[in-house]
């Protein structure tokens, strides 16, 4: 399928979908993503409305008001999709996903798993750099916690331009080993977000092809220590482990600017490490 422009976005395992997806963007950047096609839908923030009825006579780039507010119609992509997602668990966030995909060297083509799911909030900026020729597989053993990632990834692969070959397993961490070999073999990359990463590290690390990385997303010391045993027990070589530190900045009253009153807030300790071939045998 195609639009008026003839172009064609992803939707999930491959299939192409019409680009009715657009964000209203308020000023100050907060967003919701709105369905043409959706006939009477209700917007949390902007309230009950036909959408489809709504736009009409709009196009991207245009101002629109909707109640009391006056939104700019853009584009729906990562930013918009972030903002305004569906949140249960706890998410990873722009700066931390930026530098684990980065550090990973996650792409176009990537096979990788990350677990637990919770919203999604990683799992959407691995399908954003993915392709189509990715293949993403999210484990969470909480079903609460899998429909709303479910919800946040099924609403991307439906705006994005490609979307990765997505698998979402409700199972335990622990015992996916088996299905990850059947769906794409080895894995290219792995990054663990639960409370106790260190307990399935031997079963990932086995999973991840040697040249390949594994990371553990750590928010206190405690897990970050066991994590970092638990990596090197298993025969990985670390590459970095430390924090990501953001400081904003912002224009002062009487002009110039200066580092912002925001906290430099602590998200978690990031664990990044490799695996390599085993040892030869010295004897
Ligand atoms: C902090 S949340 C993950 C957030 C997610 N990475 C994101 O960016 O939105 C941790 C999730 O791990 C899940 N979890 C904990 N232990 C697990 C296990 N052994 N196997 C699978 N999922 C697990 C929890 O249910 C929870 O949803």
């Amino acid at each position: 399928m195609s639009d008026s422009d003839g172009t064609e976005q992803g939707g999930l395992d491959g299939t192409s979908v019409t680009p009715d997806w657009v964000a209203l963007r308020e000023d100050d950047g907060r967003a919701y993503l709105l369905n043409r096609a959706a006939g009477e839908v209700k917007v949390k923030g902007l309230g009950r409305f036909d959408a489809g009825q709504l736009l009409e006579g709009f196009s991207v780039g245009d101002r629109i008001t909707v109640g009391q507010k006056s939104l700019t119609i853009v584009d729906a992509a990562l930013p918009e999709a972030r903002r305004n997602m569906n949140r249960r668990a706890q998410t990873i966030g722009i700066k931390d996903s930026g530098f684990l995909i980065s550090w990973m060297g996650i792409g176009v083509g990537s096979r990788v798993l990350e677990g637990g799911h919770g919203s999604a909030g990683l799992a959407m900026h691995l399908a954003n750099v993915m392709g189509s020729k990715g293949c993403l597989i999210s484990v969470e053993n909480r079903a609460e916690h899998a429909e709303v990632g479910r919800s946040n990834m099924e609403r991307m692969s439906e705006f994005a331009p490609e979307f990765p070959n997505w698998h979402l397993l409700e199972m335990d961490l622990s015992e996916v080993a088996g299905e990850v070999a059947e769906i794409c073999g080895e894995l290219d990359a792995a990054i663990i977000d639960m409370a106790e990463p260190w307990t399935v590290v031997p079963e990932i690390s086995a999973i991840v092809k040697t040249g390949g990385r594994l990371a553990c997303y750590c928010p206190t010391t405690a897990q970050l220590e066991k994590s970092w045993n638990a990596v090197e027990e298993a025969g990985l070589i670390v590459e970095f482990a430390g924090e990501i530190v953001e400081r904003r900045w912002s224009k002062a009253g009487r002009g110039g600017v200066r580092p912002g009153n925001q906290p430099m807030g602590h998200t978690a300790f990031l664990l990044l490490a490799a695996k390599i071939a085993p040892k030869l045998d010295e004897n």
